[in-house]
């Protein structure tokens, strides 16, 4: 079998059982093309996308304008390293600190690396700007937090799949309950030695987990009051996905650090970011941190283009009009069903909660049964199917999205 001959979709998993390392648990389906909220598996069999490749495909798959960017600077320039100046960064970094309204970024590739970057970023700045001794600055997480896979991110982790022989761990996290303003002041009262708070806007890996309205105004509110950072992982949450440009704006919130990742390219290429104003970013100097690909042409010119196509086709509004209409939609079955116990999210970062034990397998097979009929979806927790279709998705594909999924639910009663 030569490299690229086309392989079926046995033979495609069948490769990658062997040959992979087994460090994830895919759904039995193996993909070969996408455009716009559709995916066809290697048989032809259409699908829409659900998951959105966790919220990174947020500007539909293979978006013309985006991929054309990519081609396009592909064959220009794709990368000098940071040793050299590229003129395309420079471009990049006025467009993307404009639209959030942040003196500087700094560019990287992941969204873990991302959130790395954001603790050295935080902790520095506790060390020279807001005085804190030498090695004793703490950051405040919340539990059942996901923030990535490094060893650092995994050592405030409590899952223990993501954590256990793992260690040892980076010490200098505080864990606190998500959603409790009452622990987070506690914390902060209790020791001058606080750096920053990292929190999820919306706890979307838990299980799309939203906190009571006005956690993050009133949290941030605290951080100020305690000269403390207030750090929005958006990874997952930002770009459009909740219905606002950022989640935090539900709650007008400027974070004092901003981390961006997955929908920052519209899954065409990785390309994370943090942003920060400058009395805050001015700690990083040369040699500090960085990345070989980081800042990159490619990821520049890349990123332009999926921000642009977020304002161009208004996905910020799509997202708020259509995850009103999928809740809405949902509610009307969950009253006569007794399959699932709740729907729950913002915009289109939606979950439902399955009326079973959390270690059934009966989101799995939801699931499964959800592909074929035509959608792709994924447990996130035990019995939780988080539900995620790209932006780009219209309205009379959005109810046929709701009508596979009852209809499937309906399988199960
Ligand atoms: C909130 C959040 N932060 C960070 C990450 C890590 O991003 P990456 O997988 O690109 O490292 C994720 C990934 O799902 C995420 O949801």
């Amino acid at each position: 079998m030569a490299v690229l001959d086309h392989i079926s979709s046995q033979e495609a998993m069948a490769l990658e059982n062997k040959y992979g390392a087994q460090n994830y648990h895919p759904l039995p389906v193996v993909l070969s093309r996408g455009e716009g909220v559709h995916v066809w598996d290697v048989e032809g069999k259409q699908y829409y996308d659900f998951l959105s490749a966790y919220s990174s495909v947020n500007q539909g798959h293979c978006h013309p304008k985006i991929v054309d960017a990519l081609i396009e600077q592909s064959k220009t320039l794709t990368l000098t390293s940071r040793a050299f100046y590229n003129d395309m960064l420079g471009k990049y970094e006025k467009y993307v600190t404009e639209y959030f309204g942040f003196d500087k970024v700094l560019p990287i590739n992941t969204g873990a690396e991302a959130v790395e970057t954001a603790l050295k970023v935080c902790r520095k700045w506790a060390y020279e700007v807001k005085g804190i001794d030498t090695n004793k600055a703490k950051i405040i997480v919340c539990e059942n937090n996901f923030h990535g896979r490094t060893t650092t991110i995994i050592s405030f982790s409590n899952d223990p799949v993501a954590r256990k022989n793992f260690g040892p761990y980076t010490q200098g996290f505080v864990k606190i309950e998500y959603d409790n303003l009452q622990a987070l002041e506690e914390v902060l009262e209790s020791s001058s030695d606080i750096a920053g708070f990292l929190v999820e806007p919306i706890q979307g890996e838990a299980g799309v987990y939203v906190p009571s309205e006005g956690y993050l105004a009133k949290a941030k509110a605290l951080c100020k009051k305690y000269n403390v950072l207030f750090i929005a992982d958006e990874v997952q949450t930002g770009i459009a996905r909740t219905g606002r440009m950022l989640a935090v704006d539900h709650e007008n919130v400027k974070p004092d650090i901003l981390v961006l990742g997955k929908a920052l390219s519209g899954g065409i290429y990785p390309v994370s970011a943090v942003l920060a104003n400058n009395e805050i970013m001015n700690v990083i100097r040369p040699g500090n941190h960085g990345s070989t690909y980081g800042g990159n042409p490619v990821a520049a010119a890349v990123a332009i283009a999926a921000l642009e196509v977020v304002k161009e086709e208004k996905l910020t509004e799509n997202a708020e009009y259509l995850g009103e209409i999928f809740r809405t939609e949902m509610n009307k079955y969950i009253e006569n069903s007794n399959m699932v116990s709740l729907v729950r999210g913002k915009g289109l970062l939606n979950a439902i909660v399955i009326n079973d034990d959390e270690d059934s397998d009966t989101a799995w097979n939801i699931c499964l049964k959800l592909r074929d009929n035509g959608l792709l979806a994924k447990p996130t927790h035990g019995n939780i199917i988080r539900f995620a279709p790209p932006l780009v998705m219209n309205k009379e594909q959005l109810l046929d999205c709701v009508s596979i999924i009852t209809k499937t639910l309906k399988e199960f009663e």
